[in-house]
């Protein structure tokens, strides 16, 4: 199987299921444009989430890694009219490219857009009593994904999802003496998940293997047990 299909494959889906539309389009479109790393999620994956949320009936979601915001469309698309989403960023010029998409998306009054490293606009919002959000989505450097699991833990309550992107890195997540550092992330996040408690709740989680226009990788799906 090779990457030709894998491509494929997608495009089929998308023609056939994922319907994204003309501000997903427009979004990605501007995001080329503005020279955005091409490393959002796939049309399928965008729907993937939008599903979940919509599962898990969120009302509430934090994104961290807003890039040029087409996550960030499919996810405020599952909330209700008086849903919120706060969304991470620590380029200000990626996150104003995403203001940009979010108001044609037609979606500015539902997203805040916090600009600066992840952690501390977490802190941030810990501190002011924001959360907890029922949705949380981990899609930022990857290194620093242990801690911001963690955090999310923090913003979170019992029933609270938490997904987390680029989890599989092409199969290197087995790779215990790997020297990439996000690969080593996403080791000590998984050993994070393997304790169950953490943080003084339990989670329970699994890792998806994918492959599409993106190549191979995967996400890890926890739900916050109590
Ligand atoms: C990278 C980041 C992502 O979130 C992703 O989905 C793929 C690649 C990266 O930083 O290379
Ligand atoms: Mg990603």
């Amino acid at each position: 199987m090779s990457q030709e299909r894998w491509s494929g494959v997608d495009r089929y889906v998308e023609e056939t299921l994922v319907g994204a539309d003309g501000a997903l389009l427009q979004a990605a479109g501007a995001s080329a444009e503005a020279g955005l790393p091409p490393i959002a999620l796939t049309p399928a994956l965008g729907k993937l989430l939008h599903l979940i949320a919509r599962m898990s009936g969120a009302r509430s979601i934090l994104e961290l890694g807003t890039l040029g915001g087409y996550s960030t469309i499919w996810l405020a698309r599952a909330l209700p009219a008086d849903g919120r989403m706060v969304t991470l960023e620590l380029n200000p010029s990626y996150a104003e490219v995403a203001a940009a998409n979010v108001q044609r998306a037609g979606l500015a009054g539902l997203i805040k857009i916090e600009v600066g490293p992840a952690a501390d606009s977490m802190r941030t919002l810990l501190a002011a009593g924001a959360g907890p959000f029922d949705l949380i989505f981990i899609d930022a450097d990857k290194q620093g994904t242990p801690e911001y699991f963690q955090l999310a833990l923090a913003l979170s309550r019992p029933g609270s999802v938490i997904v987390t992107d680029n989890v599989v890195r092409g199969g290197a997540l087995i790779d215990a003496d790997s020297e990439d550092p996000r690969v080593q992330g996403m080791r000590r996040f998984h050993d994070l998940l393997a304790r169950e408690r953490v943080g003084g709740q339990r989670v329970t989680a699994t890792t998806v293997q994918t492959v599409g226009a993106k190549g191979y990788d995967g996400f890890t799906l926890a739900l916050v047990e109590r």
